[in-house]
């Protein structure tokens, strides 16, 4: 009898944890699309984006630093991807929390975004329109809370 209760537990749990996992990463791209907010004054997205004061972001992770065509960046910028900088989310998170700590030089005024969870969120936001970027394999996972989530869709690709 008890292990039949167990059973039915068990199953009901298999059956509502991906839901709620696919939930909470919907969760955290909407509030990246809010952090972005604070981004959109210089960097554009999705159709029609252009380059501003700062460079279009669609197709962001697996570009080389300083390389989005038409852009002017500074020196800094340049030397960061001629130097090996490949950006993904995992970079993006540690970038964003002090630009000019991370890239000294770079034109990019922006102070940085305190909280973690903000970062993540964004970079979240913007996985959205990186459709091609796959990930590197033994690429750390975004965070170690969302390590399940985020390995589990790398598993699925
Ligand atoms: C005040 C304008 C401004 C704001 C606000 C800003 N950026 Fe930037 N961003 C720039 C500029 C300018 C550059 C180019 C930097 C350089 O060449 O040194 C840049 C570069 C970048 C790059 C490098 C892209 C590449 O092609 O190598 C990333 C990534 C980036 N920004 C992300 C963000 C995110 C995410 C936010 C919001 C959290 C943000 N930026 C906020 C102006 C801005």
């Amino acid at each position: 009898m008890k292990s039949v209760v167990t059973r039915a537990v068990v199953l009901s749990l298999a059956l509502v944890i991906p839901t709620a996992a696919a939930l909470a990463q919907d969760d955290q791209v909407a509030q990246g699309e809010n952090v972005f907010k604070k981004c959109k004054v210089c960097h554009q997205v999705g159709d029609g984006a252009a380059n501003k004061v700062g460079p279009i972001l669609n197709n962001l992770f697996g570009r080389v630093a300083g390389t989005e065509e038409g852009f002017k960046y500074s020196d800094a910028m340049v030397a960061k991807g001629q130097d090996g900088l490949i950006w993904t989310p995992e970079i993006l998170v540690e970038y964003l929390e002090k630009p000019r700590d991370f890239v000294p030089g770079t034109k990019m005024a922006f102070a940085g975004l305190a909280d973690i969870a903000d970062r993540e969120a964004v970079a979240a936001y913007l996985l959205t329109f990186s459709p091609d970027y796959v990930p590197a394999e033994g690429d750390a996972a975004m965070a170690e809370g969302d390590a399940a989530t985020t390995e589990g869709d790398a598993a699925s690709q």
